[in-house]
């Protein structure tokens, strides 16, 4: 509603330290698939524990890493929506007010110009090792394949995601737990809920003191945490929420 809509442009006027929660939904109106909806996700087509998880790379390696380079083409032509851009705007205009946490692998955080993204899943634009690498494992001579693979030892190149079943990056978690303890304000975009720890951020952010706004069309596992929910669109909602000018905003 619109008194919702302006009581949460308020809060992001009043917040000095603001995160933003982000999931497949922020990169929708970019026209990238999400996983879970119904029609169009990736799940509705593809078992997530064979296409990502380390068991179902090892199963079938060409496979997955199929899916992956056909993700990866798929993001060639793509922008960073409106949503992405008013993030980043905020973050140019406010320096050090924002901190985007992201669960999505697509880049187009950093592409709209959040260079500072912490990226929870890692990147499909990363390669990485599937075994410990030796000093022949050298990502730039890999030979190519699907997978690539070592000349030397024959270690496999796996996408740089995090996948089912594994830890998260150490360090990033570990700044995005801070970032959602330190805000005021935590924005919750695009993000059904349903992994931890990223959905676990909006709990963190809560039970520190935070305000806690889901923004997304549909309702989410996270709609119980929140102070507010607005029921619309990333691309539709952050211009609106973020527009706060210099005037009217508080000082950083
Ligand atoms: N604007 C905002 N939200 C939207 C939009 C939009 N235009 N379109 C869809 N959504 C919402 C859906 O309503 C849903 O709540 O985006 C959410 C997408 O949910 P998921 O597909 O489950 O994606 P996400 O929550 O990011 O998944 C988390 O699960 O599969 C793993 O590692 C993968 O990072 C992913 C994680």
């Amino acid at each position: 509603s619109l008194q919702a809509e302006r009581r949460v442009r308020d809060w992001v006027r009043e917040a000095s330290r603001i995160a933003v929660l982000t999931g497949a939904g922020m990169s929708a109106e970019s026209g990238v698939p999400t996983f879970r909806d119904a029609q169009t996700g990736h799940w509705a087509k593809f078992d997530p524990q064979e296409m990502a998880s380390e068991r179902g790379f090892r199963a079938a390696p060409q496979r997955v890493w199929d899916w992956y380079a056909h993700r990866r083409a798929m993001l060639e032509g793509v922008e960073p929506n409106a949503g992405h851009r008013a993030l980043a705007a905020f973050e140019r205009a406010w320096p050090g007010r924002m901190t985007v946490i992201t669960q999505n692998v697509d880049g187009l955080h950093r592409q709209a110009g959040s260079t500072a993204a912490l990226c929870l899943h890692g990147e499909l634009s990363l390669d990485r090792w599937l075994e410990p690498p030796r000093t022949c494992c050298d990502l730039a001579a890999a030979e190519p394949g699907s997978p690539p693979r070592c000349r030397g030892c024959g270690n496999l190149v796996r996408p740089g995601v995090v996948w089912f079943g594994e830890q998260l990056p150490g360090e990033v978690l570990e700044a995005a737990e801070q970032a959602a303890r330190a805000c005021e304000l935590m924005l919750v975009v695009g993000t059904a809920g349903a992994v931890y720890p990223a959905a676990g951020l909006a709990h963190l952010a809560r039970q520190a003191g935070a305000r806690v706004v889901v923004v997304n069309p549909a309702p989410t596992e996270l709609d119980g945490v929140a102070h507010v929910v607005l029921r619309g669109t990333a691309a539709g909602l952050l211009p609106r929420l973020l527009d706060v000018s210099r005037e009217e905003g508080a000082n950083p």
